[in-house]
């Protein structure tokens, strides 16, 4: 029978080949029903509040741009693939068919330079995601969406615009069902003001597709603490809010690897008077297999919807096929063949998947 990764990773290849098809849910509209069917993590919060440094704990690599102000200008389709064997690790763009990476900060830089070929090296918006992949022995199976931060000004170079461009291209995405939204709030602000918080309660008022992440514990002011937040009192959310303690500037300046950034995180937590008694459900590792978990739920949730978009997604993409007799280009063909296949295989596996179910008896 299927197991849950494997279903999971499914939901991934046919994530790339929405996008690779231009669907990625903002237009081009190939298979736009199917994208958003589909569940995903999009981390959403304001300039500054730890966004990148949430996606680079969770994937427990330093791979990135960052800096202040505004440097995540394209959404980033993160696709985290588990493989076997310890070792092997490396990267992949969607852009970039032919290219594997395994120098990350080499992936940081293709971030970089295609954000810059479509936005053109200003402080430009763009729409358009990055599509990448990372294949690990050490990740957990998940999508995750990094998108531009929130903001409440434009800035030298930047249209008046880009406020609500910005907070639009955001909702488009957490505005979907299917959404789950990692709300970041820095925990040295007061949280009654954060971006994150006012957009997910827009768009998910009742909070059980919100999951609340407090960035910048070690930065609240001596004698405080953000209990009244973590435990549910200041903004009631369905999922427990996990604190976060990334790499500070200074650590980054230092070099500070992932591996010390974590040890320290969980040192953070295990010797905090404040966190002491919650430690072993705060910090990004258990963020990332928290987040693992609620998607297998989802996709369960969602496997007999899925399964009849599917059946449609197929008769209608056959009959196109059968109308055109051959695909106008070959690369589009391949792609059309790639997503029929894709599509047939997940609804083989949901089918396994409900027979085992009612086999075995659903938990
Ligand atoms: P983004 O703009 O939301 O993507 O934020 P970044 O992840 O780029 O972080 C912005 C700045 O805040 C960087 O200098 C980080 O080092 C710093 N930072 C983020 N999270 C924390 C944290 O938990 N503690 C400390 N001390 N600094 C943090
Ligand atoms: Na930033
Ligand atoms: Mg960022």
């Amino acid at each position: 029978m299927a197991t849950m990764e494997s279903l999971i990773d499914l939901v991934n290849r046919i994530q790339r080949a929405c996008t690779a098809l231009g669907d990625y849910g903002g237009g081009g509209a190939d298979l736009p029903t199917l994208w958003e069917a589909l569940p995903s993590v999009a981390v959403v919060g304001g300039q500054s509040s730890g966004k990148s440094s949430v996606l680079e704990s969770i994937v427990g690599k330093d791979f990135l741009p960052r800096g202040s102000g505004i440097v995540t200008r394209r959404p980033l389709v993160l696709q985290l693939h588990r493989i076997p064997g310890r070792g092997t690790e490396y990267a992949e763009f969607l852009h970039l068919p032919k290219r594997r990476f395994t120098d990350f900060s080499a992936v940081r830089k293709e971030i970089q330079d295609e954000t810059d070929r479509i936005t053109g090296k200003s402080r430009m918006i763009s729409p358009i995601p990055i599509q990448l992949s990372i294949y690990s022995s050490n990740v957990v199976n998940l999508t995750l969406i990094d998108l531009p931060g929130l903001t409440k000004v434009a800035v030298e170079g930047q249209p008046e615009s880009v406020v609500t461009d910005i907070e639009d291209m955001v909702r488009a995405y957490v505005e979907k069902p299917n959404s789950i939204i990692l709300a970041i709030s820095p925990a040295n602000q007061d949280i009654a003001t954060s971006d994150a918080i006012k957009l997910a309660r827009e768009v998910d008022p009742s909070g059980e597709r919100t999951f609340g992440v407090l960035t910048k514990l070690d930065l609240m002011d001596r004698g405080t603490n953000a209990l009244d937040v973590i435990e549910g009192r200041s903004y009631r959310l369905q999922h427990p809010w996990v604190g976060i303690v990334n790499r500070s500037q200074a650590d980054i300046n230092k070099n500070t690897d992932m591996i010390s950034a974590r040890r320290k995180e969980r040192e953070y937590f295990t010797s905090s008077p404040d966190y002491g008694h919650l430690s072993s459900k705060m910090g990004s590792e258990y963020l990332a297999k928290l987040l693992s978990g609620h998607l297998e739920k989802v996709i369960k949730a969602q496997i007999p919807n899925i399964t009849s978009l599917i059946n449609k997604t197929v008769d209608e993409l056959e009959s196109e096929m059968i109308q055109i007799g051959r695909p106008i280009s070959i690369d589009a063909g391949a792609q059309l063949y790639t997503i029929l296949g894709l599509c047939r295989a997940f609804d083989r596996i949901f089918k396994e998947h409900l027979d085992g179910g009612r086999a075995g008896g659903d938990k």
